[in-house]
């Protein structure tokens, strides 16, 4: 096996737990093979944001950390590719690891490919067609910067079979002659890893919370039409306050540090109207442990997240989306996840139909075996012993 070293890049909450992933494969199966290093662009850096994941999901801590931290697109991109370049000059990768579509992934891929770098994209393939969301933009451009592209769903693969890439094309892979592959989603990995540990390791968790099994909805808000979009935001929350005082149930909020922002800035008195509300709980983001628990123990998922939709899925939940698209389509052509945009009519509808399900709502095997990490170090070590 040939011996390679990997510069994995993170920056945002999930990209850190999909490290996890791929860190925790490389310690199981090919410690001798390659060397990881960890480099975090700083995007997320509150503690809850970050650090905590290091910690709990036992991540070496970064290599580097470029400490960029919040601004508007263009800069902060640009911070990042200057630092990340910086990196790649100093380290010279065999290659360079990005995963899903945030700004620190669409900054690792024009670092690294413009430096000739081969960058290897996990998540690769996604597509919500709709351009006005800076995530799609990303993983349109860090696609096609790719040498190795790992989808995760059938739908991914075939999108990238409709934009031009290849399966069939053969060694030796390059910038000019991709390979794709469908693997299965790493977080299906996670997932699988960290549940049964998130019960033992958050013993006493729900008493701490003050909440009942099985009977709250588990709500999380942070994509940037919802949160700023004050009408949206503000029609979306009093819409779910509504429904909950109805059903006698609570909702569970870990807020993203950017729908706080929102609220506290500009919806102000909704924001006290809802903190003082005995139906809902507005809590700091949690780790990822924690976050595994309020999944798998909830009546129903609300969110706009891309990974919280999957998750749902994992724990069989229904799930109801706060978008006008998604992604992740095989859970809405499932039936298991409705989208709502943030139409009031709509979360009502589909809320009372989970609320009052009679039927068992089915989940099928969309994600893999739970064995994606170890499928992907296995080809990217192959593309170099190919070499
Ligand atoms: C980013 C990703 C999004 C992903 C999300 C995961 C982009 C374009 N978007 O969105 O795809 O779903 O991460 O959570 O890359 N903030 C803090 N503390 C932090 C981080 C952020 O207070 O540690 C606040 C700041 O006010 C900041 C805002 O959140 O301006 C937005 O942060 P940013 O990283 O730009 O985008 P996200 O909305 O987090
Ligand atoms: N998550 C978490 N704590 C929270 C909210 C989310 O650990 O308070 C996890 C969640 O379980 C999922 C990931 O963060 O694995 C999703 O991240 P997020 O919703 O921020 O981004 P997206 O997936 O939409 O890009």
């Amino acid at each position: 096996m040939p011996q390679i070293k990997l510069i994995n890049i993170v920056g945002a909450r999930p990209q850190i737990i999909k490290a996890s992933a791929i860190s925790r494969a490389i310690r199981n199966y090919y410690s001798k093979e390659i060397t990881e290093i960890i480099v975090h662009t700083g995007q997320h850096y509150d503690k809850e944001m970050s650090e905590v994941f290091f910690d709990e999901l036992e991540i070496h801590k970064p290599h580097y950390n470029l400490g960029v931290g919040s601004a508007i697109h263009g800069r902060q991109t640009s911070l990042m590719i200057t630092g990340i370049e910086e990196v790649l000059i100093q380290e010279k990768p065999d290659c360079v690891l990005l995963f899903g579509d945030t700004n620190s992934t669409l900054a690792g891929a024009l670092a690294a490919s413009k430096l000739h770098f081969p960058v290897i994209h996990i998540e690769a393939g996604l597509r919500s067609f709709n351009k006005t969301m800076p995530e799609e933009l990303n993983r349109i451009m860090s696609d096609h910067s790719s040498t190795l592209l790992f989808a995760p769903t059938n739908a991914a693969f075939k999108n990238l079979m409709s934009e031009g890439f290849r399966p069939e094309n053969s060694p030796p892979y390059t910038i000019n002659n991709p390979k794709i592959y469908l693997t299965g989603d790493i977080m299906y990995d996670n997932t699988l890893f960290f549940a049964g540990l998130a019960e033992k390791k958050k013993e006493g968790f729900f008493e701490k919370m003050l909440l009942k099994r099985n009977n709250y909805v588990l709500v999380t808000i942070h994509r940037d039409t919802n949160t700023d979009d004050i009408d949206r935001l503000k029609e979306i929350l009093i819409t779910l306050k509504k429904l909950a005082e109805e059903n006698d149930i609570v909702l569970v909020m870990p807020l993203h540090p950017r729908t706080i922002v929102s609220l506290k800035t500009r919806l102000n008195n909704l924001y006290d109207e809802l903190t003082h509300s005995a139906y809902i709980k507005i809590i700091p983001p949690v780790s990822f442990l924690e976050m595994i628990l309020l999944e798998k123990n909830c009546r129903m998922i609300v969110t706009d997240s891309g990974g919280v939709q999957k998750e749902s899925h994992f724990f069989r939940k229904p799930c109801i989306v706060l978008r006008n698209e998604t992604e992740w389509i095989e859970l809405v052509n499932n039936g298991t996840a409705k989208l709502v945009g943030a139409d009031p009519d709509s979360i009502r509808h589909e809320f009372l139909s989970f609320m009052n399900l009679q039927t068992v709502l089915e989940y099928p095997g969309f994600y893999g075996d739970g064995k994606a990490a170890e499928f992907i170090l296995n080809e990217i070590l192959l593309m170099f012993e190919k070499e």
